[in-house]
């Protein structure tokens, strides 16, 4: 049925809890989460700049933040952008909200569930940049249906991109890296702007390290850093 396979669709298979949060970390759930986290409305389309105070110039959205170190360090270094985090692991929530509330950010706020739901309720072209680092790659080709980058959201996103918007992808998995090129250079909506190698192989200075970067660069994987023009 229809139904069934909507609902297969909108699954999520990543892990929602890891280790019980310490107190400070609950409190920051309990407390700052309920400000800074976004309510989608019933009907209609979610205006992004109404989320924030200052009626930003751009508005960038990061899906599936993990620990939070790359949103909180473009939020701290680019004031006047509004950032959305999407993220479902409450650890990694948590993690993000201690920085938000340790460095007195006032343009992050965060959809603590699926990403692809408030991508479903944004209007068109509402987006400056979009960043999706270290996806969960489902390196087994059974599971390739789980990864983020699939023709429908590759779709979905180039409705929200702005023309010239970013698409900002990293990976260190060969089988993810291979993927997100096939699906994204044959996306008629997107530019890869690379010039050669040195170019997607270092991280460029505006684009903080996440800890999956960290631990890909300890364990001896070589990521890279993809860069794509919404046309
Ligand atoms: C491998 S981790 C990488 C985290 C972070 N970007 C980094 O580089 O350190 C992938 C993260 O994406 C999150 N994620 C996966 N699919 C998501 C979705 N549809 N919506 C929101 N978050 C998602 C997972 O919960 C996980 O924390």
């Amino acid at each position: 049925m229809p139904e069934d396979r909507d609902f297969e669709d909108r699954r999520f298979y990543g892990r929602r809890k890891g280790r019980p949060l310490r107190k400070g970390q609950q409190q920051l759930i309990d407390t700052l989460l309920p400000l800074l986290a976004i309510t989608l409305p019933e009907a209609g389309k979610l205006d992004p700049r109404s989320l924030f105070p200052h009626n930003p110039a751009q508005v960038w959205l990061e899906i599936g933040f993990g620990g939070g170190e790359h949103l909180a360090e473009q939020a701290r270094a680019n004031r006047d952008v509004g950032l959305i985090g999407c993220e479902v692991f409450l650890n990694g929530i948590a993690t993000l909200l201690a920085q938000v509330s340790a460095s007195g950010l006032d343009n992050a706020r965060l959809y603590p569930e699926d990403a692809r739901d408030i991508l479903d309720a944004l209007p068109d072209g509402s987006l400056d940049r979009v960043f999706l680092l270290f996806p969960d790659p489902w390196p087994k080709r059974r599971h390739a249906d789980r990864r983020f980058i699939q023709p429908a959201n590759l779709d979905l996103l180039a409705r929200l991109m702005k023309p010239g918007a970013e698409f900002r992808v990293a990976s260190d998995d060969p089988t993810y890296i291979g993927w997100a090129l096939a699906h994204l250079v044959r996306h008629a909506a997107f530019a890869w702007t690379a010039r050669g190698p040195a170019d997607w192989r270092v991280r460029p200075p505006d684009w903080p390290q996440t800890r999956y970067e960290s631990k890909a660069l300890r364990e001896g994987r070589q990521p890279v850093f993809l860069r794509f023009t919404r046309r």
